[in-house]
Order: structure tokens, then sequence, then C-alpha cells
């Protein structure tokens, strides 16, 4: 406990884990446990415990929703010595857990990476801003259930977005940097401290690479290191250190570390994938109106996981962009290679996490036999693609195909060792049994019990299995006997008379039992109400003893060939591993196809020019808003280039500007992970970078003003876009004074035009005035004006007229806000109304507005 001053200690004892002291005292109330005040060595302690298979239930307590990390201790049984034949177990940290290294299946989601980042800093200058930052910092990410590993090296400038983008349930740190984390008033380095993070020592001394956590070669890992760069390979190096520490006695078999290159994906950071929608709804604040649940069809989890990740960081490679839509057109034109293919793909398993809990040795048979059926279902499909590669564009299949190598024999393998039908009955009994734990309990001997491995897998089950069978015969045949002397005949075993039977009958049928029983060996043990005897039956003992050898023998056979059959799939897990990255990619390019259909989505002609041509574009969560109402969508068009880069948009409150905004920088989105978008048609150039300014209230967890807000987020963008990316800027300048409002708004622009040159929409209440200035400094050219439009309806019957939007974008500069209609139609009160009309006329007749 002094060890780990901050974490929960639970320690086994026997088949409780306990917690202690003053731990005892602060976590037990909250975790539901009384709390127990013992007799130990000199004085009382107090202490709190839970059975072991209650490990799961109380984790989730004290990490999901306390999140503290806890420390495992668990027993080991001490090889047995003569000198220290009294205690006879050693105890010993197995595990520390903490939102990053949740191992138990049951509390975590599956259809997202639980990943644990470390970020290896360079340098602690957290403090200057300009200078420091172009500094490199080195990220290495795992997700321990799925074996995942990958490494970047990114710039403190990009560190936010790749931060985003990986999602980390938890990141590790060198201790050093926690103070000057804690302080820095730099904005990036503020936000980090949203996640839960791990300060712990990595540094001092040399960077030791844990070679045995991976599942490939030393050469492999050696060659591949050689790739990356230094602050990389030092990153994957005291990540793999880090878990070896948290995990001291598992081998961890991760994957050969993915490279991965920040400038083959779309930076995406945490205020774009907010404003965008991706992953939570602003309104809801949950997975509810998201982008991603709306366009979700992946039937894996593992599908889903990669769907998500190509969201949070599309690519900007037109090559993998073009292959995937091939993909997608292909089961796009074909439902029935579509249908076909999700069917069989809904019937596979998670490979990713079954190989993990392999090497990890937390595998049951079960998925032994699961990890047998999702080979055989990959082996349909490949069949599927590959009597499909002569349909129209079938040939984008091919590469696909020669990635998709099945190995079946595995598969036949496991089919023909572990006995599915045995091993599902065996789970369902189990399932119906309660938990024991009264021991003194009696137990019945059963040595009907399911076995799991085919007997006939090797000779020595077949015929322990077979000497098993006979003696079974001869205690049947032995109870057939007794039978014949009295009404019933069980055989039991308690622990304190050993085996037993007990045997019962009439009156006149215990009155006999000595001459009964004269041909046996026996005494007897109890008497129990007068018609029932428990006699010890030497025979019967032999039997049973002999019963119990055998079991636990084949008990053990089976347990070796287990063990030899998970070395066999340990031997294939590069090849699993690449299975399963195939089957994802196959489940989330139909899944677009799906989509694509489902939504009447096009396939938009990708360029690496700098045009954003889209014609009737739409907004796939608002429809489908609306479309639950009975209401259609508008579509409208945009259309961005080099040299008409900047749009401003002008309208009244609700007439669809934010929507317009945000529907472009999805299509965009969509288009780059490989989709089909909403749109009747769409050219886009790729975009390296999505930035998004889109009010959306004050930034609650650091209490800055929305201005300041605003300000943060714009100057995020005047330093970071390039004339490749995409900014979407609503209403800046909202959050102050007209005046100086109008002042920043004005200049943002400017610097979007003149300096970064980068596509931008641009949402605005000052079209009217924006466009006088510019035309006052010459630069009119190059920006184009467009307005929602708005029709008044019943125009005659005072200030609280009605309005309709009918959301078609149109050229022009929108001269009204009608704000006091919209408070009228959101119930502002009458005489509310009438004030703001008569100084509305006041402002207008003094030349104010
Ligand atoms: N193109 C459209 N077609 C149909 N309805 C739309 C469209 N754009 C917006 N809307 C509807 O109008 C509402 C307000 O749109 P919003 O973009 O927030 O307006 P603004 O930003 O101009 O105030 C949306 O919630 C949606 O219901
Ligand atoms: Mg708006």
């Amino acid at each position: 406990m002094d060890k780990h001053p901050d974490k929960v200690v639970l320690s086994q004892v026997g088949s409780f884990y306990e917690l202690y002291f003053d731990q005892a005292v602060e976590y037990a109330p909250p975790m539901g446990l009384r709390v127990a005040l013992k007799r130990a060595g000199k004085g009382k302690v107090h202490m709190a415990g839970f059975p072991l298979n209650s490990l799961p239930k109380y984790v989730e307590i004290l990490v999901g929703e306390m999140h503290k990390s806890v420390v495992i201790v668990d027993q080991v049984e001490r090889p047995y010595t003569e000198a220290a034949n009294e205690m006879k177990f050693d105890r010993r940290v197995s595990r520390i857990i903490s939102p990053g290294t949740l191992l138990d299946e049951t509390l975590r989601d599956f259809q997202e990476n639980n990943h644990i980042l470390l970020i290896n800093f360079t340098k602690h200058d957290f403090h200057s801003s300009a200078g420091a930052y172009e500094v490199k910092v080195g990220l290495a990410w795992a997700d321990l259930g799925l074996g995942t590993f990958h490494s970047q090296e990114t710039s403190m400038k990009k560190l936010l977005a790749d931060v985003t983008r990986i999602a980390p349930k938890e990141i590790v740190i060198d201790e050093r940097f926690e103070r000057d984390i804690a302080t820095s008033t730099r904005d990036e380095i503020q936000e980090l401290q949203r996640y839960y993070t791990t300060y712990t020592k990595l540094s001092g001394g040399e960077v030791v690479l844990h070679y045995d956590n991976f599942a490939a070669s030393r050469r492999e890992l050696a060659n591949h290191f050689q790739a990356l760069a230094r602050t990389e390979c030092v990153a994957v190096a005291y990540l793999a250190a880090h878990l070896a520490n948290i995990l001291p006695h598992t081998r961890l078999n991760f994957e050969l570390p993915t490279h991965e290159v920040s400038d083959d994906t779309v930076q995406i950071d945490a205020r774009t994938s907010e404003t965008l929608e991706l992953v939570s709804s602003i309104r809801t604040r949950s997975a509810v109106g998201s982008l991603f649940s709306c366009i979700r069809r992946t039937v894996t989890q593992s599908g889903t996981r990669m769907l998500k990740a190509w969201m949070l960081a599309p690519s900007t490679q037109l090559d993998e962009i073009r292959y995937r839509q091939k993909l997608v057109a292909v089961f796009e034109a074909c439902e029935f290679l579509r249908i076909r293919i999700t069917g069989h793909l809904a019937q596979t398993h998670d490979l990713s996490r079954i190989v993990q809990s392999v090497s990890l040795d937390r595998s049951s048979p079960i998925d032994l036999v699961y990890l047998a059926h999702t080979l055989q279902y990959a082996a349909h499909i490949r069949d599927l693609l590959a009597a499909c590669t002569t349909v129209k564009h079938g040939d984008a299949i091919i590469p696909l195909l020669q990635k998709l190598q099945v190995p079946e024999e595995l598969a036949e393998d496991i089919l023909n060792t572990v006995d599915e039908y045995a091993l599902v009955q065996r789970i369902n009994e189990e399932r119906g049994e309660p938990d024991i734990e009264a021991p003194e309990e009696e137990i019945e001997q059963n040595e009907m019990r399911q076995w799991i491995i085919r007997p006939e897998h090797s000779h020595a089950l077949t015929q322990a299995h077979a000497r098993l069978a006979a003696l079974s015969q001869t205690k049947q045949d032995l109870e057939t006997e007794l039978r014949a002397s009295f009404n019933s005949v069980v055989f039991k075993c308690m622990p304190r008379y050993g085996h037993f039977v007990a045997l019962r009958g009439t009156r006149g049928q215990i009155a006999a039992l000595e001459d009964s029983l004269a041909a046996y060996d026996h005494s007897v043990v109890r008497a129990v109400l007068g018609n029932t005897v428990w006699v010890r039956l030497t025979p019967a003992v032999e039997i049973e003893e002999n019963i119990l050898r055998h079991v636990a023998e084949i008990e053990e056979l089976e347990k070796e060939v287990l063990r030899q059959l998970r070395s066999v799939i340990e031997e294939k897990i590069p090849e699993l591993r690449n299975l399963h990255h195939v089957l994802d990619y196959i489940d989330v390019t139909t899944s677009f196809a799906v989509l694509a259909h489902e939504k009447h989505l096009t396939r938009p002609k990708m360029t690496a020019t700098r045009q954003l041509d889209i014609v009737g574009g739409r907004h796939l969560v608002v429809e489908e808003g609306l479309q639950t109402q009975l209401k259609e969508f508008t579509g409208n068009d945009c259309t961005l280039s080099p040299k008409d880069h900047l749009w401003v948009i002008s309208g009244p409150n609700m007439g669809g500007k934010t929507t317009f905004l945000r529907q472009n920088a999805i299509i965009v989105l969509l288009a780059q992970m490989g989709s089909y978008v909403p749109a009747t048609r769409a050219t886009i150039g790729i975009v390296d970078k999505i930035f998004t300014r889109v009010g959306s209230g004050d930034d609650l967890f650091r209490e800055m003003s929305t201005f300041m807000v605003e300000m943060v987020e714009t100057s995020m963008i005047l330093n970071g876009a390039t004339k490749h990316s995409l900014a979407i800027m609503d209403e800046v300048g909202r959050g102050t004074s007209g005046k100086e409002g109008l002042a920043i708004a004005f200049a943002t622009m400017v610097h979007l035009q003149e300096k970064n040159k980068c596509r931008t929409l641009f949402a605005t209440h000052f079209a009217k005035e924006l466009s006088d200035l510019l035309a006052q400094r010459g630069l009119a050219k190059g920006v184009s004006f467009y307005k929602t439009e708005v029709t008044e309806l019943q125009p005659k019957r005072g200030p609280s007229h009605l309005l309709s939007f009918d959301h078609k974008l149109r050229k022009g500069v929108s001269e009204n806000s009608y704000a006091i209609n919209v408070a009228a139609s959101a119930g502002f009160p009458k005489f509310g109304l009438k004030v703001a009309e008569e100084a509305l006329h006041g402002f207008k007749a003094r030349g104010v507005l």
C-alpha cells in the first residue's frame, strides 16, 4: 500500500478481496460494503471485502465511477518446500487497473477503443507560446483488450487535434511535467486536463524496449523502429514499459506498432468534432442526434471502431479515398453481394478481442469456438467476393481478396478438438446454477459432466474416457444390486463423512440392512429419521475415488489440449490481426453502400485541386429530424474555388445559415472518409484540415466568457489554416459590442482571404457592413455574398407577424435579421415587442443603423 499511495489496494485473501485500514473506511461505503473491525496481530484493523467473482462489479465502481486506480494483489501458491511448509502463499501485485487498462470484458464497450495514450514531451516549455509551437512530441497508444498499438510524431501545435482523434480513456505523462501542465496557461495544455491522466516515473536511465510484449520477432521490431522518429520510438518504449509494469506477469502480444503520419489524415480538433456534432450532439450531450449515430450501418463491433476512427481522421490520400469509393460502388451496385456480406459479417465475432484474450490467457473455450466460426464466415465472404470479381467494376475487389487470407485449417483444428455442442450445454448449465458459497453442502457425485474436448482427439483422452465409462457402469451395476433391497440409493460425498451411500427404505428394509449388505465390506455412518441410513460401502468408495481420479485426469488432459490449441492460435496472431483489419474494411465499405442506398447519396468526385463544388447539398442529421415531422430538407449549392474562396452568408435567425455551414463541412468529411455524400453532385478538392467556429455558448469547463472562447477559436483558425483547409465561421464577433464585433469580423475575414487563402464559409449578421468595408479596401473581388430568404406572412397584423423560411440560399446580402419576428414566434410578450419595434424605428430615423 505504501508503494501505491494514490491507488486503492485490493488484496486477495482466500476467496475474497479485502480492503484494509483507512482505505476500507474510505471506500467501502461508496462500494456498498460493510466495514468490519477485526483483530489482527497486536491490535484491531478496519477491513471490508467481497468474493473474488464480484471483482468486475467493484472495479466498475472504483475505476468507472470514482476514477480511481486499483491495485490487485493476488495470492499465488508457492512451490512446496520442506522448510516452508506452513505459509504456502506469496502475495504479488498482479495488475493495476485504471480507465485505460481495463481488461474485464464486461466493463468496456467494444464498439469503441479503450486507448491508453502516452505523451512523450521533449521539452517542458509549456508557458511560452509562439516558439514552442513546433516542438516535437512523441505519441504511443494502445488498446490492451484488442492488442492494437500505434505511434506517431506530432508537434505541440497539432497535439490537441491528435489527442481528440485518439480519444484516450487515460493519458500517461512523465511525472516531471505534472506541475508544468497544471499551471500552464496555454490553451492546448489546459485542454488536456479534461482527460484522466496518470503521472508516473518514465524517464531516468536508458530507454529499453520490452520486446516480449509484441507478437513480432526482434528483427521485425528493430526494422520497424528504423522508420520512426526518435520521440516516437521513446514513446513506444515508455508505453510498453509502463504496461509491463501494470501487468507484470502477463505477456501482452501487441501487434507491431502502426506508424501514423499526421499529414495522411484530416486534422479535426476537439472544437470541430463538437460543433459538427460528430460523436455527440450539443443539445443532448449524448450520441443521439450525432453524425455518427446517423451514418452508422456497420454490423460488427470492430467495424464500428474502424468507422469511428475514419470519421475522426478522414483520409487526405487520394488513392486511398478513391479505393474506398470503388468498393462502395461495387457494393452499392450489387445488392445481393451487399446483403450476403453483411449477413455473414453479422455472424462473426470480434477477432482482435478474441486474439487478445488468448494472448492475455483470459480466453474461455467458447472464445475458441467463436474464433473458428468467424474464420468460417470469413471464408464464405472470401468465396462470395471471389465470385463477384466479374460484376461491373468488380476488379476493385481483387486487391482486397489478395489481403483476405483466411487460416481455415485453424477453424477445422478448433472444431475437431472442441465439442461445441457439449460446451454450449455446459455453459447453459453453469448459467442456471446459483453461486455456491456454502462448501459444507452435500455434493452428489455426478461424473456425467459435460466434457468439452472430443474424446477421439487423443489416444490418452480416448482411453481415459473408456475407463471412466467402465467405472460408471460398475457403479450403476452396484446401484442396481442395492436397489433390489432398498427403495432409494444415492451416492453422496460430504466433507465430514467422505464418500457414502444414502439408503432409504421401508422399516423392514432398514431393519434387514445388515443382511442385505452382508456381501460388502461396510460400516454405518449415520442413521437418519428411521428410514434412511448412511453407509460407508468399501466397493462404492473405491469406485468413487477411482472415478474422481479419472475425472481429474481428463480435466488435466483437456486443459493441456486447450493450452496447445491456444499456442497454435498464438502463432497465428499476426495473420488473424491482418484478417480482422480486412474484415473491418469490408464492414465499413459495405456500410457506406447501405447508407448510400438508404439516404440517396452520390459518389463525389475527388481531386487534388482547391475546388469545392456541391450541388443540392443536405445535412443528414437535420434532414432525419425533419423527416420525423414530415418536412422536407431544402438542398443548397456551394461552390468555392481558388478564385472565389470566401462566401459570406447572411439572413434572418432560423433561416438555415448554421445548418448550411455545417452541412458542407460534413460533406467534405464524409467524402474523405470514402463515403458517398448527401448531394446531387459534388466535386471535392482534398482538404487538409477542417476548422470550425460555431457559437455554442460559454465554455463552462474553463470559465471563459463567450467572447474569449470565440477569440481563442478564431486565433487557432487564423494561425493554423492553410490554403488547403476548410474554415467554417459562424457569427464571429457576435459576443461583443456591435462596432468592435464588426471590426473583429472584418479583420478575420481579411486575414482568411489574404493570408490563409483557405476555402471559407462565413455566416454573419454584419453582411451589409462587411461588404461596404471590403469595397472600401478594394477587396470585394473573391468574396461572394449569399443570403437565406424569408417571406413574411400576414404582414398587416402588427408586430407579431409570422415568418416563413424556405431555407434556399440566394445571391445577395440580407438587410434584415428579423430579430423581432423571431422573438415574436418564440413567445416574446406583446408589450416587449412593441417597445422593440419603437426603438428600432427610432434608430432608423436617427441613422444609427
Ligand atoms: N436547408 C434546410 N431545409 C429545411 N430546413 C432547414 C434547412 N436549414 C435549416 N433548416 C431548419 O431551420 C432551423 C434553423 O436553422 P439554423 O441553421 O440554425 O439557422 P440560423 O443559423 O440561420 O439561425 C434548423 O433547425 C432546421 O430545422
Ligand atoms: Mg446560426
